[in-house]
């Protein structure tokens, strides 16, 4: 990892979030695909929509026809979360810069290996579906199970809503058991965002550690792998940590997260965000976990789903 010293910084150069925000989405290359999986056994594998896609794609699967599951996505808009006092103070937010190594990068790093690839293009679906159903501050990405590709979405969506300066975005880790994103992006945290949960919660005006990615127009919280793995995660210290992070002048804050069955982590990140997306892994994941996940999560904080191959 190449660091420099932390600077402080609170977003005070460049464009406004209202400049921003009039920027222009780029042109929607990828179509929705709409799924209707009423007729299949609950232990279906969701693999029949990439019939038509090519294998390398992460196709989008989002809003109000993404699954036929009941109440999933019935109104394609998740309810937001109440935003934070205006008039509240903002973090103190310490940057540590980070400059990716000259090495072969982690390949899930779709939108910046292969940045015109239709998988990249699929990310910048999501990215355009997400902001068309209420522009969300604080997105959880989630998935049913254990390697459905999470942090490959959490990643791309960040990246995508990150690209070229258009907004400030923070990609944020909770996956205490299988941390990743130190590894991805080849840095060591200079503060484990799990330790730092919980200084937060006694003293929430503590100054944030954060890692700047300049290249990436990204600022990332991240686990340090050497964390003890059985550590659960402190859901009280976590809605105080957004709380606080979401009047840091971040446009979208996107929180990479465990799976939702077997624990109730991520309802508790769910209480403190505005929208889960969910990560399907093709021909892995079945109807069955997903519609499971989906009623642990409450339909209405759902705002669809992402199929990833
Ligand atoms: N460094 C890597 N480079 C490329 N692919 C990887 C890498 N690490 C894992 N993978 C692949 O990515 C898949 C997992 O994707 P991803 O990490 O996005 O899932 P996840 O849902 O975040 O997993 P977890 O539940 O472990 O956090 C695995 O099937 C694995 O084959
Ligand atoms: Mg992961």
């Amino acid at each position: 990892m190449t660091t420099k010293p932390p600077t402080k910084s609170r977003f005070g150069d460049g464009p406004s979030t209202a400049e921003r925000r009039g920027a222009p989405l780029p042109l929607v290359t990828q179509p929705m695909m709409p799924v209707d999986d009423s007729d299949r056994p609950d232990q279906t594998r969701v693999d029949n929509p990439l019939a038509t896609l090519k294998p390398e794609t992460a196709s989008v699967l989002f809003g109000k026809n993404t699954i036929a599951m009941g109440q999933a996505t019935a109104t394609g808009k998740p309810q937001l979360a109440v935003a934070p006092h205006p008039s509240a103070t903002p973090p103190e937010i310490g940057l540590t810069q980070h400059h990716l190594p000259d090495e072969e990068h982690d390949r899930r790093l779709t939108l910046m290996l292969d940045p015109d690839s239709e998988r990249a293009a699929s990310f910048r679906v999501l990215r355009h579906h997400l902001l068309e159903v209420g522009r969300p501050q604080c997105v959880v990405v989630s998935s049913a199970r254990n390697g459905d590709g999470k942090t490959t979405t959490a990643i791309n969506l960040a990246l995508a809503l990150a690209e070229c300066g258009r907004a400030k975005v923070l990609l944020v880790e909770t996956h205490l058991r299988r941390p990743q994103l130190a590894s991805a992006f080849k840095l060591v945290p200079p503060w484990c965002f799990a330790e730092q949960l919980a200084a937060h919660r006694h003293q929430p005006m503590m100054p944030w550690s954060l890692v700047d990615i300049p290249s990436l127009w990204l600022h990332v919280a991240a686990i340090n792998p050497r964390i003890e793995k059985t550590q659960l995660l402190d859901g009280p210290a976590f809605a105080i940590a957004m709380e606080r992070l979401r009047l840091g002048g971040y446009d979208h804050i996107v929180i990479d997260a465990p799976p939702v069955l077997g624990s109730a982590d991520v309802n508790l990140m769910a209480d403190a965000a505005d929208a889960v997306v969910l990560a399907l892994r093709a021909r892995v994941t079945t109807t069955r976990d997903l519609r499971r996940a989906i009623d642990q999560i409450g339909s209405a904080k759902v705002a669809g789903t992402v199929l990833v191959e």
